[in-house]
């Protein structure tokens, strides 16, 4: 979050909110001089959750949470919003969010490996963003960088291709991730009329305990969803019991932990005046 050093009256689009505990800490930030934070996210429940913390946290003023696909946030091609009641208001009400020059800054933390996982909408992606921006506005964002989890990866095209037989074309296809390089990233960036003040990529080996995050097991259940549902669902359990085996040894540490080679890319962008 220090790249986007929230400021008192700062208004702010969290791109990819899911349960809003960084949003929360933002709002805090920006609540001082009247500023107000938005937090979209495709995961009904997570906005569901993101709505009940507010009101228990009385900062239902300066925060909207809203439930958008962010692969496009552009105000001329969300035609319906998902949760319009078929008057017309609430899409009306995210249209209104999606306006050019809306934001001072905008941020996102580990959810644009997979809004950008689509290839029709990986670019215009940026300049829906660069729009949403005032001249002069940032956007600031973490991800999964290129090679990020590679280890689960690759071990999961095996497991799925040579032990239940899915093609490897249907693997790739559903694939739910993209892990940009820093150079395409800076490309885009600035293809997208940016000017690029920080974009770097950074890798961190991560251990991974039952406690903390969960397990490989764990991990594999909550991200790899997409993946796992290419087979059978009485055969999900083995599937993630393969993959845990072949990672057994490549994971091991000396510590007699496993451990995740994860990859953070991170960017601060601005709108120039
Ligand atoms: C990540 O933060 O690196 C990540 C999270 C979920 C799925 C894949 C990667």
């Amino acid at each position: 979050m220090h790249l986007l050093s929230p400021q008192p009256g700062d208004a702010i689009l969290d791109i990819g909110c899911g349960d809003a505990v960084l949003t929360f800490k933002i709002a805090a930030a920006v609540a001082p001089g009247g500023g107000r934070v938005v937090g979209l996210d495709s995961s009904a429940s997570f906005i569901r959750t993101a709505r009940e913390a507010a009101r228990g946290k009385r900062l239902e003023g300066c925060t909207d949470f809203e439930l958008v696909d962010c692969r496009v946030l552009n105000p001329t091609v969300v035609t319906e919003a998902a949760e319009d009641g078929g008057d017309g208001v609430r899409t009306a009400h995210v249209r209104t969010l999606l306006q050019p020059h809306s934001y001072d800054k905008i941020f996102s933390n580990a959810a644009m490996h997979w809004i950008l996982r689509s290839a029709s909408t990986r670019t215009s992606f940026f300049s829906d963003t660069f729009h949403l921006l005032k001249p002069g506005g940032t956007f600031a964002f973490e991800m999964g960088g290129h090679g990020n989890i590679n280890e689960i990866h690759a071990a999961l095209v095996a497991v799925l291709h040579l032990s239940y037989g899915i093609p490897i074309a249907k693997i790739q296809e559903a694939n739910p991730w993209f892990f940009a390089s820093e150079p395409w990233m800076r490309e885009v960036l600035q293809g997208a009329g940016f000017e690029v003040l920080v974009c770097e990529s950074e890798e961190r080996p991560t251990k991974v305990t039952e406690g903390e995050g969960g397990g490989l097991e764990r991990r594999m259940r909550v991200m790899c969803g997409a993946f796992l549902e290419l087979v059978e669902e009485a055969q999900k359990e083995g599937c993630i019991e393969k993959v845990v085996q072949v990672l057994g040894d490549v994971c091991a540490r000396e510590d007699g932990g496993v451990w995740l080679g994860y990859v953070r890319l991170r960017a601060l962008a601005r709108r120039p005046l």
